[in-house]
Order: structure tokens, then sequence, then C-alpha cells
């Protein structure tokens, strides 16, 4: 009989873990709901740094038929919109690059017309030889390749490069460190 009146309400202490739980996974969810958004806004705030670090893409520079097959390089500017941090701007050119087929080839070979010595622009000699900086004489010849002695440590900068079905070429456009002999990406 004496069962039938036990009391069978939980004890302070249950009742003081019970609150305690309740409290902690309020905070738990409250915290959620604050970090969630906290984390997506400084994601996209990052957002720009990110890809500035990604791999370079590939961008669209001529058409193939801009191109003709017969082994001289043509100068092509390399055209982007830029993002600067936060900011977009508008396209504009960011660099420029030398295209070349050979004689009844279809592959196209790139060359970023920034020399390697001291990033200076460089030109076809003037007797469609070959090429030649203008600042301090630097010699290469057409498919790129350094002419003895030079300035330059290194050959023109070779760069990737495909032609898309429409026909486009589209150049990985790169920029190396000048005045080291080896490629080293900036
Ligand atoms: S920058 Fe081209 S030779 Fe010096």
């Amino acid at each position: 009989m004496a069962d039938q009146f036990r009391d069978h309400r939980p004890s302070g202490d249950v009742r003081d873990r019970r609150g305690f739980l309740a409290g902690f996974l309020a905070l738990a969810c409250g915290g959620l709901a604050t970090l969630a958004p906290l984390a997506a806004g400084l994601w996209a705030f990052l957002d720009p740094l990110r890809r500035k670090r990604g791999a370079a893409s590939f961008l669209p520079v001529t058409e193939l038929s801009a191109v003709p097959a017969d082994g001289v390089p043509r100068q092509f500017a390399v055209i982007a919109e830029r993002v600067d941090a936060w900011t977009g701007f508008a396209a504009e050119p960011i660099g420029a690059v030398y295209l070349r087929r050979e004689k009844g080839s279809d592959t196209v070979e790139a060359l970023s017309a920034t020399c390697p010595h001291a990033g200076c622009f460089v030109e076809i000699e003037p007797t469609g030889r070959c090429f030649r900086c203008p600042c301090h004489s630097s010699e290469f010849t057409l498919d790129g390749g350094i002419v003895a002695p030079s300035p330059s440590p290194r050959p023109m900068d070779a760069l990737e490069c495909r032609v898309a079905k429409n026909g486009e070429i589209e150049v990985q456009w790169q920029k190396f460190r000048a005045g080291v002999a080896g490629k080293v990406v900036q």
C-alpha cells in the first residue's frame, strides 16, 4: 500500500541534468543558426582570392583561320575580365601571344610575347627571320628557341593551347618569373 503513494517525480539531480541538457541543446542550435550564415558570408567574401589562386584558365584568343599554316608567328592580344580582389573590371588586354602553325599542320603553338629576361615585349624582326627583344637584344628562333649568346636565361615561354569545337584557339594564359633559367609561374 505504501508503494501507492511513492513519489515518482524526478529527483533534484535528474531535473538539474535535464535542464542542463535542454540549455546546452538550445545553445548549440542557436550557435549553428548564427554560424552557418556567417560561414557562407565569409566564403563569399574570400571567393575572389580563391579564384585568383586557382589554375590558369583557357582564354579564347582568335579563330584557327586567323593563323595560316605557313610557319610564320602572328601576334594576338590576350583579353580577359580582370578581377582585382573584390572588384571586377571590363574585358581588357592582359598580355599578348604569338601563335604559329607549321606548314600544312593543324597544330597551333603558342608563345608568350613577354621576354623571359626582364619582361619587355618581344617583336618579330623586320626580316621575319627570328624574334628580337628591343630592350637588351635577346634573340629567339621562330619556335621560341634561344639564340646564344643571349641576355635571356631561357627560351620564350610556351603556353598550353587548344582549338575549341567552335574553331576558336584558346590559350592557357600564364605569367612566368623573369630573369631566371626555370619557367616558374608567377
Ligand atoms: S627584357 Fe628582353 S632582352 Fe632584356
